[in-house]
């Protein structure tokens, strides 16, 4: 093994809810080591302009590579619409893989009318990248693309359920019951918090997908086709930056993660 295979694969979002990719690829390669980096200080990007988003990716991803990583995840649907070819295209060096394509995938394996709603950020939605993503797997789908821009304060602010995250739901999805799709896709990576409220917004028959699990996939796949994965035994370690305040990251962190961040693996940066 060369030393390579050590080093760790870096994530970064806008905020926390790439927590959610982190989440699943732990579960998938619990052994490998991890930078995640949260812009919460720029927090949202969904509501940006895909130049200004670029750059902030760029300035994110930099300062992951200044960490030696061996992989570069853009854990947010909003910077992988905006930025995946411009990051693929800055690190020739490592493997880069954006959530999109994986989230596409997971939404048609799971759809059998082939009638897909997507709910993400506004500029995802007006991106048209799911929709692409979408059509390029499945060339007879029907794409149902809805912003949901209230969705993010409401999950970093931690009110994941009750009345008001219900009633935010119920105004957004309300155009899914005349058109019908089997399969929403969350394509936003902090909407998987949401998940009870959104549930209570559609019908219960819905399939309700993310892109955690497929994205995890994708990059299992894409360590082991260039020999990267770690063989160390063990459990991996993981490393936080946040633009903002490390004691609120970790706050909402812990709700995304579902487990304990530990206050001496969370460092604050300016980008
Ligand atoms: N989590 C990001 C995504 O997956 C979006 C949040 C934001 O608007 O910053 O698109």
């Amino acid at each position: 093994m060369n030393q390579e295979n050590n080093l760790p694969i870096g994530l970064f979002d806008s905020g926390v809810g790439g927590l959610t990719v982190l989440s699943a690829m732990m579960r998938r390669m619990p052994n490998e080591q991890y930078v995640f980096l949260g812009d919460t200080a720029r927090l949202p990007y969904g509501s940006k302009s895909s130049k200004t988003i670029v750059r902030y990716a760029v300035q994110a991803a930099d300062l992951l590579l200044s960490q030696q990583i061996k992989m570069l995840v853009i854990a947010c649907n909003t910077a992988t619409a905006a930025a995946l070819p411009v990051l693929q295209k800055n690190c020739p060096h490592i493997p880069v893989i954006g959530v999109i394509r994986p989230g596409a995938r997971a939404a048609c394996s799971a759809s059998q009318n082939g009638r897909i709603g997507v709910i993400a950020t506004a500029s995802t939605i007006a991106s048209g990248a799911y929709r692409e993503a979408i059509l390029e797997l499945r060339p007879e789908a029907e794409v149902i693309g809805i912003p949901c821009p209230l969705f993010v304060p409401l999950a970093e602010e931690g009110w994941l359920d009750g009345p008001i995250a219900e009633a935010v739901a119920a105004r957004y999805l309300e155009p899914l019951k005349s058109l019908h799709p089997d399969t929403l896709l969350l394509g936003c990576t902090h909407y998987p918090l949401l998940i009870r409220a959104i549930r209570t917004a559609v019908a219960p028959e819905m399939h309700i997908v993310d892109s955690a699990a497929t994205t995890a996939e994708a990059a299992y796949a894409r360590l082991e086709a260039s020999s990267l994965l770690r063989n160390t035994a063990g459990r991996g370690h993981v490393r936080y930056f946040t633009t903002d305040d490390p004691a609120q990251f970790i706050r909402t962190g812990n709700l995304f993660l579902g487990t304990s961040i530990r206050k001496e693996d969370v460092s604050h940066v300016d980008l």
